[in-house]
């Protein structure tokens, strides 16, 4: 990365018509902090409260003690915050524009038809036995039953948990019986690239798994009419279950700190947690975000190529932008079907105006080519966003002058699960851009760089990143485990929420992502535990240990890189690779493919038997010069041996 990046000052019109410009925003930045309270009870002033918040801000960052609760007396309901009041002004207002995979299919939802079938739907979850306070798993395509359901369960006080489509029935398993669903809601299947995925099918393997029969009823939404088992007294159709009830449906009154949703995310170690977000903080955190980040304005046709079973579908698909009454474009499909040029062309048959997707979508049009986007002419497009990864310099260049024509501000939005919303970003009108930089924190939040000892670092510098106190959208623990909340992001750093990021600061304050410091992966975009992908090999026979890393990847940023230590008197062969990359993905889901393979008679370790990642990161980068030290390995040679059968050259 070159020291000196080119800068994209904000265009005079942006700034112009923009919600904030560089004034604004450096002076609501400094109200956020100098005056937390009144900064935020007047923001909560954009949401519809049944009693408004007399207290605002009760956060406590100790590494025995977080306590994190805001707008703790407010009541309110996040459904009728999306829906019910936008009725009498933008009630025949398109809400929800669905795409379909197949480019013949879409149609349209207004708020007001989004609200009747939402309603219907939590008088069905009603019928069903579903109450205040019970989780229901999510298990569905990209359809508007699938807002629907967050929708329905927000407006009854149920907590929705939802499992991305493309996960194994292991893993659905594993979330339906920690999240303690009795319900769960899917589709016959799903259909992505012209391909149907059986979630039905999944969704019955996954019950017969120990721990999950705490589900009772299983609501399946008739996508495709493919054929599926059916478990009389367990299962119910979407349809026959939906269309007769009534299209009124009271929303319950929740307190700001009633939980929302649960949902699930990787760590460095152990199974997956269900990160718990609540009600008042996280939808004003949403929707304040949607509003300053994407500079919406009413009007705008507003699309998050995501999935909803991702935190960036659950607040940048449904909630954040329909709590400020958007036009929110929904996509079944991925972008390479039928052709490459398949997002260029939603951008014009919609007229979207702004479109948040990821860099690794990015770099794989990039590699076709300029010409690949020839096929549609984007003019309609005023503003770019970009999630889920750092952004190569060289593909930011590419979104902004072959997909943006030039024209459009990128917005590099750096966030969590955990953080609930949109932490760093630029805001269009307000902040020059730097390729490859999320530039400057959102109003309220106060990131710092610490070194490994916590000391917090000042001026340009890298280090690892921090929350020096609480916003209004951070989850506020794991399900079932607040220990392991306080363990995983407290006990790091005093006093600190610990992202797992590093990250450089240049001398204008800018804020540089360089990628997780933990044992996470970033794969695509999608988050995994190096620790879930080992458990899951050393479960095969003919595997006594695995190690695995991550490497830099052209398209997906990092790939996953395996070794594998085989069980005594078991050969290698190439079927045997074939057959563990299979394992892995009926085991966890395709989205953990391994890469790479490379068999591995033994594997770096210390003394005390502690595996060396270090080195086997360096091996698959293939930078094999720059092992450092390797004197405190019980057996050095085993080096030598990784470096010539390496795989990755
Ligand atoms: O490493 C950071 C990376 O993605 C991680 C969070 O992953 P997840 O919880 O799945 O949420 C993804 C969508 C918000 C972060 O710890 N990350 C996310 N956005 C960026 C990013 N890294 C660099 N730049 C970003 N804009």
């Amino acid at each position: 990365m070159s020291d000196q990046p080119h800068v994209y000052p904000v265009p005079d019109d942006f700034a112009a018509k923009a919600w904030a410009d560089k004034a604004t925003y450096q002076a609501m930045y400094q109200r956020s902090l100098d005056d937390p309270e009144g900064f935020w009870a007047e923001q909560a002033e954009c949401l519809d409260w049944f009693k408004a918040p007399s207290k605002i801000k009760h956060t406590v960052f100790d590494t025995h003690d977080v306590d994190i609760r805001w707008f703790e007396d407010g009541r309110l309901n996040v459904s009728s915050n999306c829906l019910d009041r936008h009725l009498e002004t933008r009630g025949d207002q398109t809400a929800i524009i669905w795409e379909g995979d197949d480019p013949k299919d879409s149609k349209t939802l207004t708020y007001r038809q989004l609200h009747e079938r939402t309603c219907q739907l939590a008088n069905a979850l009603k019928d069903m036995g579903v109450k205040r306070g019970d989780t229901v798993t999510l298990y569905m395509p990209m359809i508007p039953e699938a807002a629907m359901a967050m929708l329905a369960c927000a407006r009854i006080g149920a907590v929705h948990s939802v499992v991305f489509g493309g996960f194994s029935p292991d893993a659905l398993a594993q979330r339906v019986k920690d999240a303690g669903s009795r319900v769960v809601i899917t589709a016959d299947e799903s259909v992505r690239g012209g391909k149907q995925v059986p979630l039905k099918d999944n969704v019955d393997a996954a019950l017969t798994r120990e721990g999950s029969d705490v589900c009772e009823k299983v609501l399946v939404v008739q996508r495709t009419g493919g054929e599926i088992d059916w478990h009389e007294g367990r299962d119910l159709w979407f349809h026959e279950q939906v269309d007769p009830q009534s299209t009124d449906c009271p929303a319950e009154e929740m307190g700001a700190e009633d939980p929302l949703f649960i949902l699930y995310t990787s760590g460095s170690t152990g199974a997956p947690k269900g990160l718990k977000h609540t009600t008042g903080g996280y939808l004003l955190h949403a929707a304040l975000t949607h509003r300053y980040v994407f500079d919406y304005h009413d009007g705008d046709i507003y699309w998050c190529t995501a999935d909803v079973g991702w935190v960036t579908g659950h607040s940048y698909i449904v909630y954040g932008p329909l709590a400020n009454g958007a036009t929110t474009l929904m996509f079944e499909g991925v972008p390479s079907y039928p052709t490459n040029g398949r997002m260029g062309e939603i951008v014009d048959k919609h007229q979207v105006n702004i479109l948040y997707t990821a860099p690794t979508a990015v770099r794989a049009l990039m590699a076709h080519g300029d010409d690949v986007m020839d096929s549609s002419s984007r003019d309609s497009l005023r503003l770019l966003g970009s999630v889920g990864e750092p952004i190569n310099p060289e593909a930011w260049e590419w979104f902004h002058r072959v997909i943006g024509k030039e024209r459009c501000p990128i917005v590099d939005t750096w966030w969590q699960t955990e953080t609930g919303g949109i932490m760093i970003a630029p805001l269009p009108g307000a902040t020059d851009l730097k390729p490859g930089s999320a530039t400057l924190p959102f109003f309220g939040v106060q990131p710092a760089l610490v070194d490994n000892e916590g000391n917090i670092l000042e001026g340009a510098t890298e280090g690892n990143l921090v929350m020096l106190d609480a916003w209004p959208g951070q989850a506020r623990s794991i399900w079932n485990n607040h220990e392991r909340f306080l363990q995983t992001y407290f006990s790091t750093y005093k006093g600190m929420y610990f992202t797992g990021d590093g990250c450089r600061r240049d001398e204008d304050g800018y804020y540089w992502i360089t990628g997780r410091v933990d044992d996470v992966l970033n794969v695509s975009g999608h988050r995994m535990g190096t620790a879930e992908i080992e458990s899951s090999l050393v479960a095969h026979e003919s595997v006594a240990e695995a190690a695995v890393v991550g490497f830099p990847h052209d398209i997906k940023g990092q790939g996953i890189y395996i070794y594998v230590t085989l069980a005594d008197d078991v050969e290698p062969s190439d079927e045997l690779k074939k057959e563990l990359t299979k394992w892995v993905r009926k085991d966890i889901g395709p989205i953990a493919s391994p890469d790479v393979i490379q068999w591995a008679p033994g594997l770096p370790k210390t003394r005390s038997g502690k595996i060396m990642r270090r080195i086997l990161r360096k091996i698959a980068a293939n930078e094999c010069d720059g092992l450092g030290d390797t004197s405190t390995l019980a057996d050095p040679s085993v080096v030598d041996d990784l470096i010539e059968h390496r795989a990755n050259r």
